[in-house]
């Protein structure tokens, strides 16, 4: 399931869940950047929980619930994160901006079910982190363009 819908996969089983998004769905607004696992614009949400989506394979995938940017909001229908970086400038070129939204997002989801985070191994339980824990929740993803201050103003916003 990709965004709510059913999708066939009959690619070449090395297909990397990214490329399957991107290629054969048409669903750019997941990012390549490094295909490394390194800068997180590929970040989508499985059943909740962010990934890279560059280091998965297509077929480790059937029968989980696939969310990337376009299911997240629309042009029209923004999410309210999406909301706050605009209100913030949390972004620049924007190449990073559909990961960092699905990262911020599969990070509070994180928090609220008390996952520990990668970095400290400290469990968080609050849903209302401070910007230094979002921070290092969101240490996965970079911005080139350096907007870390906006893009931290704009989930510190959507968080309340
Ligand atoms: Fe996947 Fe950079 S493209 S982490």
């Amino acid at each position: 399931m990709v965004n709510g819908e059913g999708r066939a996969f009959d690619g070449d089983l090395r297909t990397t869940l990214l490329d399957f998004l991107r290629e054969h769905l048409d669903l750019t607004g997941t990012k390549k950047g490094c295909d490394q696992g390194q800068c997180g614009a590929c970040t989508v949400l499985v059943n909740g929980t962010r990934i890279n989506s560059c280091l998965s394979l297509a077929v480790m995938h059937v029968g989980d619930e696939v969310t990337t940017i376009e299911g997240i909001g629309t042009a029209a229908d923004l999410h309210p994160l999406q909301q706050c970086f605009l209100e913030h400038d949390g972004f620049q070129c924007g190449y990073c901006t559909p990961g960092q939204i699905c990262s911020a997002l599969g990070a509070l989801d994180e928090l609220r079910r008390g996952v520990p985070s990668h970095v400290t191994a400290e469990l968080e339980t609050s849903v209302s982190p401070t910007p230094a824990e979002m921070r290092e929740r969101m240490s996965g993803n970079i911005c080139r363009c350096g907007a870390y201050s906006n893009i931290q103003d704009a989930i510190t916003q959507f968080v309340g």
